[in-house]
């Protein structure tokens, strides 16, 4: 059935394990997850971003949460807005049918420069308060996503802000954290720890000076009602990296969260892990290989056939990793 991000994540809580929460773009990614799901007895969630909404239009996502729903019965499913960027992105979110929705006030309405926490509050608090009257559930996000190393946002992919900030914004701050929740209400809190969406997160593998994972257990003992959320946990394997360059891709050597840090992450508290680079990287590997060894194919379903069976591998180790495999 479809179920609320409370609802979920009250069960991984109970049970101390933790969920991937994985963005998807098109009918072939939500096929790799939710097959995934099925093939682990997983529950799953599922996000669309803004952008992500309106590439699949709005319309043609509405059905596709309920044909998810009517296609996997037997799995609690979570479909839910990603970084929504106003209160109006929310509802028109819960209008189509998702499960949660996220009221992204860390950000302006631009999705760009850095706002203030009444503001922060003033969006979120509107956006729970409504959400709550239909059983949706809402994350909201104190602190801003970005990198320890270089105090920046992220460069290729997705959200960021301009300009640089100092440690102090680029972490969550625990009694901050917990006056907003206070405030709010919301139902699972995005903390910044020093990730940062997209690939480029890291230049060198993370240390605790750079992801900052002790500050989620603080921050969880604080607020132990609050599910913790982990945004920009792609772990950027260095075999996607390989397998997308020896096929003709130009990706940069990088690093990003090594799963046995989310796997720490979920012993402190985090209870949804954002993923969404992985499968991106996934995706275009397996098309890079498929195309470069089958020159004379252009059968659609020949193509994309390797793309959701690479996603869905990532997916599968992901569940059974963060332990929600067999919770279904
Ligand atoms: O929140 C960041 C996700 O990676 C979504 O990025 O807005 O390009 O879909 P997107
Ligand atoms: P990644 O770019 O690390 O996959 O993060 C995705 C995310 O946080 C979506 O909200
Ligand atoms: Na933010
Ligand atoms: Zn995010």
């Amino acid at each position: 059935p479809l179920v609320s991000l409370r609802q979920i994540l009250d069960h991984a809580a109970d049970h101390d394990y933790g969920l991937p929460a994985f963005n998807v773009t098109n009918l072939e990614t939500v096929h790799a997850v939710l097959q995934a799901a099925d093939k682990t007895k997983s529950p799953v969630i599922i996000q669309a971003s803004q952008s992500a909404r309106a590439f699949i239009d709005d319309v043609f996502l509405k059905h596709l949460i309920r044909a998810s729903v009517e296609r996997y019965p037997h799995l609690s499913i979570c479909f839910h807005q990603d970084h929504g960027s106003s209160p109006e992105v929310c509802e028109k979110a819960m209008d189509l049918g998702f499960s949660s929705v996220m009221m992204d006030g860390s950000l302006k309405a631009d999705g760009k420069t850095p706002s203030d926490f009444a503001y922060n509050v003033d969006v979120t608090a509107r956006t729970a308060r409504s959400a709550h009257l239909k059983g949706i559930s809402v994350e909201g996000e104190i602190g801003v996503l970005g990198s320890l190393e270089t105090g920046s946002g992220e460069q290729e992919d997705g959200h960021g802000f301009e300009g640089k900030l100092g440690k102090e914004e680029l972490l969550t701050d625990p009694e901050e954290a917990a006056r907003f929740v206070e405030a709010t209400g919301v139902d699972a809190l995005a903390v910044a720890i020093g990730t940062s969406h997209g690939a480029y997160k890291f230049s060198k593998k993370p240390t605790a000076e750079t992801l900052a994972m002790a500050v989620i257990g603080a921050i969880h003992r604080r607020l132990p009602n609050t599910h913790l959320v982990m945004h920009g946990a792609s772990s950027v394997p260095e075999e996607l990296q390989q397998l997308i360059n020896e096929f003709g891709g130009e990706i940069q050597p990088t690093f990003g969260v090594p799963l046995e840090e989310i796997v720490r992450g979920i012993k402190s508290g985090v209870r949804k892990v954002n993923i969404d680079t992985d499968l991106r990287m996934a995706f275009t590997g397996a098309l890079r290989r498929y195309l470069s060894e089958n020159k004379a194919s252009f059968d659609i379903r020949g193509i994309l056939k390797p793309t959701i069976a690479r996603m869905r591998a990532e997916c599968e180790l992901r569940f059974e990793m963060f332990g929600c495999a067999g919770q279904a």
